[in-house]
């Protein structure tokens, strides 16, 4: 995929997340839809079997125990027929209803008038008949009752849907459709759904509309796992192309720190053979051997060179150690205080050379923790010799050692030049060093390899390493390890 460089990855990258995006919006946003228009058709699928039940119980008194009784007045076709009534509701069309047993037998008298021609328009009201000689009153009472079971059935049958919002309702007059209850006309105009208006008994007094302000918490309810997936989705897609850019950067990043290792260690490794065969020639050439001290002075500076290059190899050959997860550690009880103060005297001379200032105040008794006394000393080492490095001349030095009876703190604080920290992350990767002023050339030689060797060998003895530290304001490096009581 050579034609996939890092020049297309993030504008591609970006272009498919937000294609996503859009297309999710787009899909989440058709559904809404869809369901917006299921919802409503819920809800007048609620009020109308409300209405239905409703008229059914205003007739069943009495009835209560006949199975046909029931299912004529549950019928679709008698609630067509009582729909056929319903719409004729403006024409001043009159109804009679009438119920009684008679021996085994419910005798039903159904009686409609239907007018002649158009009626005067003075003329006023229907005419109603009813089971008994019921006046106006008794029917209007009768009429609230069946009112208020309907609308308990309506709110019944909403809760039973899920649907918890705040509905409620508006009574028309069967006549002439004024609003005479409920809800307020302005209420009824703003709602988001507003029921057709349904008889709810044969009394023809009123009808019921079921007004709901909005069904939009409905409508997301309802789709709660379409926008949980959608959201699990884009969540997965965009973590794993940000996981794969951050992957394409630190191989770019590790490609270009290589690059820069093996140019530096060519350099490194060169230094010393080229001093060293210097020296032997002018050994040679010169005759030294008549002149000891020279001799002696160009053989130190021999083994001084074969010294760093012996420690330059051992540097890779760990790095190969730690990539075939070979390392083995020779753990035993270490006392840290001692380790630190045999380092400390061991760069005696380093330290003097660079005129550092260091102040270490062991403890009196001792700190022991489980570990492998090379590769700590190894660690304390390349923590000092990094504050000497690029503390510059006269760098002061604190080393802390704090034992607690469940971890050993050892804090290596220097005046020097601190990391920034966006650096801090990245200081313990392998190769990398703190790009100079001038770009790969470093003023101070290195590998970028110790304190990821350090941060390794740490965490190898279960503890971990920490940095605290600020541009100018030096940097302090911190070990914990577990410690042994
Ligand atoms: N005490 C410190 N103060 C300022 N910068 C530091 C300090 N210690 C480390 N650094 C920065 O962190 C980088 C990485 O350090 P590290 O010890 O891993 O590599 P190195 O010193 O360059 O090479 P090596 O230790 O392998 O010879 C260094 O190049 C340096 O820029
Ligand atoms: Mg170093």
């Amino acid at each position: 995929m050579k034609w996939l460089s890092n020049r297309y990855a993030y504008p591609m990258v970006i272009f498919v997340i937000i294609v996503s995006i859009a297309l999710q919006i787009a899909w989440l946003n058709q559904l809404f839809k869809a369901q917006r228009v299921q919802v409503k058709r819920d809800l007048e699928g609620v009020v109308g079997q409300a209405a239905e039940m409703s008229t059914y119980l205003s007739l069943v008194p009495g009835h209560e125990r006949s199975v046909n009784f029931r299912n004529f007045f549950l019928s679709s076709e008698w609630l067509q027929f009582k729909q056929a009534y319903n719409n004729m509701r403006f024409n001043r069309i009159g109804s009679r209803f009438r119920s009684q047993v008679e021996g085994d037998s419910t005798f039903v008298d159904i009686s409609l008038r239907i007018p002649n021609g158009k009626p005067p328009s003075h003329t006023r009201g229907r005419i109603l008949h009813f089971d008994s000689n019921t006046t106006m009153a008794q029917e209007k009472d009768s009429d609230r009752v069946d009112f208020h079971r309907m609308d308990s059935l309506v709110q019944m049958r909403l809760a039973q849907i899920g649907a918890d919002e705040k509905a409620t309702y508006a009574v028309y007059s069967y006549d002439d459709k004024k609003l005479f209850d409920g809800t307020s006309r302005k209420n009824i105009k703003n709602a988001a759904f507003t029921s057709q208006q349904y008889s709810y008994n044969l009394r023809f007094l009123g009808m019921y509309q079921l007004i709901v302000p909005s069904v939009n918490r409905l409508v997301l309810y309802r789709m709660r796992y379409y926008l949980v997936s959608s959201s699990l989705m884009l969540i997965f897609t965009v973590a794993v192309f940000v996981f794969i850019l951050r992957l394409m950067r630190n191989q770019r990043l590790y490609a270009q720190a290589r690059i820069a290792f093996t140019s530096n260690m060519t350099h490194e490794l060169k230094t010393p053979v080229a001093t060293v065969s210097l020296a032997l020639e002018t050994i040679m050439e010169s005759e030294l051997e008549n002149d000891p001290r020279v001799l002696r002075e160009y053989l130190e500076i021999s083994r001084g060179e074969l010294k760093r290059l012996n420690l330059m190899i051992d540097k890779v050959l760990n790095l190969e150690h730690f990539d075939n997860s070979q390392m083995k550690l020779r753990t035993e009880l270490f006392d840290v205080q001692q380790g630190l103060n045999q380092v400390i005297s061991s760069m005696r001379l380093q330290l003097q050379n660079s005129g550092a200032q260091l102040k270490f105040l062991p403890m009196a008794l001792p700190c022991f923790v489980g570990g492998d006394p090379v590769h700590l000393t190894n660690v304390f080492y390349n923590l000092i010799e990094n504050a000497l490095k690029y503390g510059g001349d006269g760098v002061r030095l604190e080393i802390f050692c704090i034992c607690n009876p469940n971890e050993v703190t050892i804090s290596f604080r220097d005046s020097g030049p601190g990391i920034d920290s966006s650096y801090h992350q990245r200081i313990f990767e392998r190769f990398f060093r703190i790009p100079s002023a001038t770009a790969d050339i470093h003023n101070v030689k290195g590998t970028g390899l110790g304190l990821n060797y350090v941060k390794q060998i740490v965490e190898k003895h279960g503890g971990h390493i920490k940095l605290e530290s600020e541009k100018g304001k030096g940097s302090n490096f911190i070990i914990y390890l577990p410690a042994v009581s």
